[in-house]
């Protein structure tokens, strides 16, 4: 099963994709993970990208297409999670093509609802772990142990460069902007699930594992 997650920052897309790994071996494809990977590495192509993503902005669909074609080509262990692509409608053009050239089929589009305050709270809060990404909120998903992590003990907590509140209002109107009318996009596609984003995790979770299931 292929299923894309659809949100705004701070939706929970990061969160949800990495429970999907853990309970259905799915593969997690996170394009904001692979840049920040490649600007921790210093190459070429991370500098450039470095300076749109603190401000906020998307980077061109050029780069990301070609980041995600590299990892179609990996391992499809359970189906892909695209978390965070596609983010516009020529990302969304190339997924398609790419797929079919592969054989693949797109099941399900989930669309993560959450309104701007929520979101707000969420990014301003959020850390994670650096050594094997597990997700953290300073309310409302603390370590249990401050400063470590409760998945692999490491001491390694970062927060992102772009989870400030200015950087946040400048990818939130680049969401409304040019990733929204994916909505409308996937909708006439029959493709379009909504779920109510702003429940608890788990909640959250066992609505995604209701539509996976009937995909
Ligand atoms: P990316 O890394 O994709 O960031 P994003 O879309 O802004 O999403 P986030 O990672 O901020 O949020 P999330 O939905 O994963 O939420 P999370 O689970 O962490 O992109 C970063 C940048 O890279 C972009 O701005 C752009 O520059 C570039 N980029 C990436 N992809 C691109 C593309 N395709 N094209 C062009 N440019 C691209 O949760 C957030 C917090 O809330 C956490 O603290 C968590 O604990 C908490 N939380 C989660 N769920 C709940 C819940 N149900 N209740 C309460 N708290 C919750
Ligand atoms: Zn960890």
């Amino acid at each position: 099963t292929n299923i894309i997650l659809l949100g705004p920052p701070g939706a929970g897309k990061g969160t949800q994709a990495k429970r999907l790994v853990d309970e259905r071996g799915m593969i997690q494809l996170s394009t904001g993970d692979m840049l920040r990977e490649a600007k921790a590495s210093g190459t070429e192509m991370g500098r450039k990208v470095a300076e749109v993503m603190d401000r906020g902005d998307l980077v061109t669909d050029e780069i990301v297409i070609g980041l995600i074609e590299e990892k179609l080509a990996g391992p499809h262990g359970g189906g892909f999670i695209f978390d965070g692509f596609p983010r516009t409608l020529g990302q969304a053009d190339a997924l398609e093509a790419l797929m079919a050239k592969m054989g693949e089929s797109l099941d399900a589009v989930i669309e993560m609802r959450v309104d701007d305050a929520a979101l707000v709270a969420r990014i301003t809060g959020r850390y994670t772990c650096g050594n094997c990404g597990a997700v953290y909120h300073d309310t409302t998903r603390p370590t249990k142990v401050e400063g470590v992590c409760d998945v692999c003990g490491s001491t390694d907590m970062r927060r992102r460069a772009d989870d400030t509140e200015d950087a946040l209002k400048q990818r939130l109107m680049e969401y409304y902007k040019k990733t929204s009318p994916l909505i409308g996009y996937y909708h006439a596609k029959g493709a379009l699930h909504v779920i109510d984003g702003l429940a608890e995790i788990d909640s959250v979770a066992a609505a995604i594992a209701k539509v996976l299931d009937k995909a």
